[in-house]
C-alpha cells in the first residue's frame, strides 16, 4: 500500500478502492474469529446481534470514515487537523488511539497468522490425511505450545509458534520495505475470489456430512437466553474488528476513493461482501463441528481443528486443504499490511522517519511484544498462567483492542461526523457536490450518526462494564 498511499490518484475506479478496502476487511476475522466467537457466543443469537451491529453501528461509521478520508485526502491523524484547520485539533487523538489499537491487534493477529503459515506448511506434507477429531485437537494444542507452562522457554514446543509469528512479520516487513505492497495487494485481489470459491467447496462438503443439519440449527436457531452484556459487547467489538473500523484505517482508504464514488453505498457493499465470506466460513465449520463431535465453544482452535476434518476424507482433500490455508495466509497478509500501515504512517510523520525504517521498526516491536501473545494462546501455554485484568496476554490484547479501543474510536468518529463536521460539508461529500440525489440518505445517515450509533456504542459499553444495568 505504501506507493498507493503516496499516489492517491493511482486508484482510478470505485471498484479498485472497494477491493482495497475489502482487502483490509477480509482476513482472519472472517475465517478464524467470526466462527469461533459465534461458537462461544451461543450460535444464532450471536449472529443476529452481530448483523444488527454491522448495519446500525459499523456501516454508519464506515461512511463517516470514508467521508472524513475523502474530504481531507489525508491519513487518520492529518485528516482531523486539516478538516479542523488546526494542527492541534484534539480529534487527531482518534488517529493516535488507532495506532495503539493497531499494535494491540497485531500482537495477537500475527500470532494467529503464524499458526496459519504453520498449517499451510504442514498441509503440504500431507500429515492431515484421514485425521480424527481427537488428533486434530492434539495437533492444534502442540501447534500453539499448549501444555508448556512450567517448562523451559528454550524448548521447541515454546519456540515453534514464536518462530512462525516472526516469519509472518519478516514477510510483512519485507513486503513493506521492498515497496511491493501494491503488487502484493493486486495479487490478493486475485486470490480473494479463489478463496471464496474454496470456501464454497468447503461449505458444500461440510453440508453433506452426516449430522450437518445440527450445525445449521446451531448457526440459525436464535435463543436470546444465551446473550449476556459481555457477549453483546463482543458482538459489537467483532463488527468493528471485522470491518477494520474505529482506528482510522478506513479514513486512509476513504482518501483513495475517486470524486465520483458514491460513499453512501460503498460501505454497504463492503459489509455485505464481508458477511458473505464470514457466513461461508460458518457454513463450512459448524456442520463439521457437529458431524465430528467437536465442541462448538472450543475457542480460537475451532478453525484449525475443523478444516482439516472437512477435507480429511475427500478426493483431492489434501491439495484443497493446502490451498485453503495458503489462501487464508494471503487474506491475513492483506489485512496485516493495512494494520501495520497505521502505526507506520503515524511514526514516520510524527518523528519524521523514513517509511521503510518506520515499517521495520514496527515489525520488530510487534515481534518482541507478540512473544507474549504467542506464549499465552492457551491457559496451559508458557505464559498462560500470567493474568492481567483476569485475562492472559493473548486475550487481553484482543479484548482491549476490539472491545475498548475500536468502539471508543468509532464513537468519536461518529460524533465528529454527526456533530463537529459542518452539515453542508457532510452533505457535499455524500452527494458528490450535488451530483448525486442522495438527500434522503444524507438525512437518514446523519440521524443515525447523531442519535443512534453513538448511543448504542455508549450503552453497550457502559452496560458491559457494569455502569448501566439492564
Ligand atoms: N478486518 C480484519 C479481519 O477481519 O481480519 C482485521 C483488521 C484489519 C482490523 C485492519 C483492523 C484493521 F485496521
Amino acid at each position: 500500500m505504501s506507493s498507493e498511499t503516496k499516489q492517491r490518484d493511482a486508484f482510478s475506479s470505485t471498484l479498485a478502492a472497494l477491493m482495497v478496502s475489502l482487502g483490509s476487511a477480509v482476513g482472519l476475522g472472517n475465517i478464524w474469529k467470526f466462527p469461533y466467537m459465534t461458537g462461544t457466543g451461543g450460535g444464532g443469537a450471536f449472529l443476529v446481534l452481530y448483523l444488527f451491529f454491522v448495519f446500525m453501528v459499523a456501516v454508519p461509521i464506515m461512511i463517516s470514515e470514508f467521508v472524513i478520508g475523502r474530504r481531507s485526502r489525508m491519513n487518520a491523524v492529518g485528516a482531523f487537523r486539516k478538516l479542523d484547520n488546526d494542527p492541534r485539533s484534539p480529534w487527531a487523538g482518534i488517529g493516535f488511539m488507532g495506532a495503539l489499537a493497531a499494535y494491540l491487534i497485531m500482537f495477537f493477529y500475527s500470532c494467529v497468522a503464524g499458526w496459519v503459515y504453520y498449517y499451510t506448511f504442514k498441509a503440504a506434507t500431507g500429515v492431515f490425511a484421514g485425521i480424527t477429531a481427537d488428533k486434530a485437537g492434539a495437533m492444534f494444542g502442540s501447534a500453539i505450545g499448549a501444555g508448556t507452562a512450567g517448562g523451559s522457554f528454550f524448548s521447541a514446543a515454546v519456540l515453534s509458534p514464536i518462530f512462525w509469528q516472526v516469519l509472518v512479520l519478516c514477510v510483512i516487513g519485507a513486503i513493506i520495505s521492498l515497496g511491493v505492497s501494491s503488487g502484493i495487494e493486486r495479487a490478493i485481489r486475485i486470490m480473494m475470489p479463489i478463496l471464496f470459491i474454496l470456501l464454497i467447496i468447503c461449505a458444500i462438503r461440510a453440508l453433506t456430512l452426516p449430522g450437518a443439519a445440527e450445525g445449521l440449527r446451531f448457526l440459525f436457531h436464535v435463543d436470546f437466553s444465551q446473550i449476556t452484556p459481555s457477549v453483546t459487547l463482543a458482538a459489537m467489538g467483532l463488527a468493528f474488528f471485522k470491518l477494520s473500523l474505529g482506528m482510522g484505517t478506513m479514513i486512509t482508504y476513504g482518501s483513495y476513493f475517486t470524486a465520483d464514488s458514491d460513499l453512501s453505498t460503498a460501505p454497504l457493499k463492503i459489509a455485505i461482501a464481508d458477511i458473505c465470506v464470514s457466513m461461508l466460513a460458518g457454513l463450512a465449520i459448524f456442520p463439521t463441528v457437529f458431524s465430528f463431535g467437536v465442541e462448538p465453544g472450543a475457542g480460537p482452535g475451532l478453525l484449525f481443528i475443523t478444516i482439516p476434518l472437512v477435507f480429511s476424507q475427500m478426493p483431492l482433500g489434501q491439495v484443497l486443504l493446502f490451498a485453503f490455508f495458503l489462501l487464508t495466509s494471503f487474506a491475513a497478509n492483506g489485512a496485516m499490511l493495512s494494520l501495520v500501515e497505521v502505526p507506520t504512517v503515524w511514526m514516520s510523520e510524527e518523528f519524521n522517519m523514513p517509511r521503510k525504517k518506520a515499517a521495520i521498526l514496527n515489525c520488530v516491536i510487534i515481534a518482541v511484544v507478540g512473544v507474549l501473545a504467542a506464549g499465552s494462546a492457551d491457559s496451559s501455554s508458557f505464559f498462560g498462567g500470567i493474568k492481567v485484568m483476569g485475562r492472559g496476554f493473548f486475550d487481553l490484547f484482543d479484548f482491549i483492542s476490539s472491545n475498548i479501543c475500536l468502539p471508543l474510536g468509532g464513537l468519536f468518529i461518529a460524533l465528529y461526523a454527526g456533530y463537529k463536521m459542518k452539515k453542508e460539508d457532510f452533505r457535499d461529500e455524500l452527494t458528490n457536490h450535488g451530483r448525486l440525489h442522495n438527500e434522503g440518505k444524507v438525512v437518514l445517515i446523519r440521524f443515525l450518526l447523531r442519535y443512534v450509533t453513538p448511543l448504542l456504542v455508549l450503552i453497550i459499553f457502559l452496560n458491559s462494564v457494569g455502569v448501566l444495568k439492564f
